[in-house]
């Protein structure tokens, strides 16, 4: 796996140029696929599969519940390319590892990155398969240090202070929300902000108390470094979390987080979910 030094432009653009003479697909968006959500990426038309294994200059993926490819192909007609998995912090990669996909995709020529993951709700009007728009996050590793833009900046990518408070993308947002009540999803779509810990421990109790006084709708494990990336070097971000269990917050509760409940919920309302991705995704053009 590539550490912090081989993320270089000179890289970046190795592995871009490598996809590139592999396939004539020029996609405009793409998608990162969160844990048990990489289905969608089953639904491209005219697929060419690439397993991250094989991508010179790619980190390789190790989550059960992730496919571990990249993915081109036609979403309702909509020229897209599909992470099946994506990199976690927890996982060990450095920050910059983690968000090594997403300079290529813009190199690629994508102009608007999709993000989905799991997250477990905070907010106590949200209840389980309960489908959240992200509207803006809490950078938590940031805070501590683990953000993907530390180091020298290179700035054929971005500038060295980028903006973060429009990082989630108001039209796509007002989009995201027509297309959900266009198919009777509006009960289920909430909007909210999205809080990234590094993991792999769910949270305390007493973090769950924190993260809701600080403003947080949903929290995970993922994400952020991405969106981050993302909007360093000019895409549009749209982001989504499927709210697969409630955070425990009360010393009562004798429920607790665990991989499989998550997993579970996923599976129930991840349709619905793939649903509305290729729906608005063929709304884009
Ligand atoms: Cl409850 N916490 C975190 N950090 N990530 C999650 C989660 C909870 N549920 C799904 N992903």
């Amino acid at each position: 796996n590539p550490s912090s030094s081989q993320c270089s432009y000179e890289n970046y653009k190795k592995t871009a140029d490598w996809l590139l003479n592999r396939t004539e697909q020029r996609p405009k968006v793409a998608i990162i696929c969160g844990s048990g959500l990489g289905g969608l990426a089953d639904l491209l038309e005219e697929k060419t599969v690439f397993k991250y294994k094989d991508i010179p200059g790619f980190p390789t993926s190790t989550v059960q519940g992730h496919a571990g490819q990249l993915v081109f192909g036609k979403l309702k007609g909509c020229e897209c390319v599909c992470m099946q998995g994506r990199f976690h912090f927890y996982e060990g990669y450095n920050i910059q590892t983690v968000t090594y996909p997403v300079r290529v995709f813009y190199l690629l020529g994508v102009t608007t990155l999709i993000v989905t993951n799991a997250a477990g709700g905070l907010n106590d009007t949200y209840s389980v398969g309960d489908i959240m728009l992200i509207k803006d996050h809490i950078n938590m590793p940031g805070f501590a240090g683990q953000n993907p833009l530390c180091g020298h900046n290179d700035e054929r990518f971005g500038v060295r202070f980028p903006c973060m408070s429009d990082a989630y993308d108001r039209d796509l947002r007002a989009l995201t929300k027509r297309t959900a009540k266009e198919l009777g999803y509006d009960s289920f779509l909430q909007e909210g902000v999205y809080c990234m810990l590094a993991g792999p421990t769910y949270e305390t109790i007493a973090e769950c108390k924190l993260l809701q006084r600080l403003g947080a709708d949903a929290v995970g494990m993922s994400t952020v470094p991405e969106v981050v990336v993302a909007r360093h070097c000019g895409l549009r971000v749209l982001g989504l979390s499927l709210i697969t269990n409630k955070v425990v917050a009360d010393y009562e509760s004798n429920e607790r987080a665990n991989h499989a409940e998550v997993l579970k919920t996923t599976e129930h309302r991840t349709r619905d979910l793939q649903n509305l991705v290729s729906h608005l995704i063929a709304k884009l053009q």
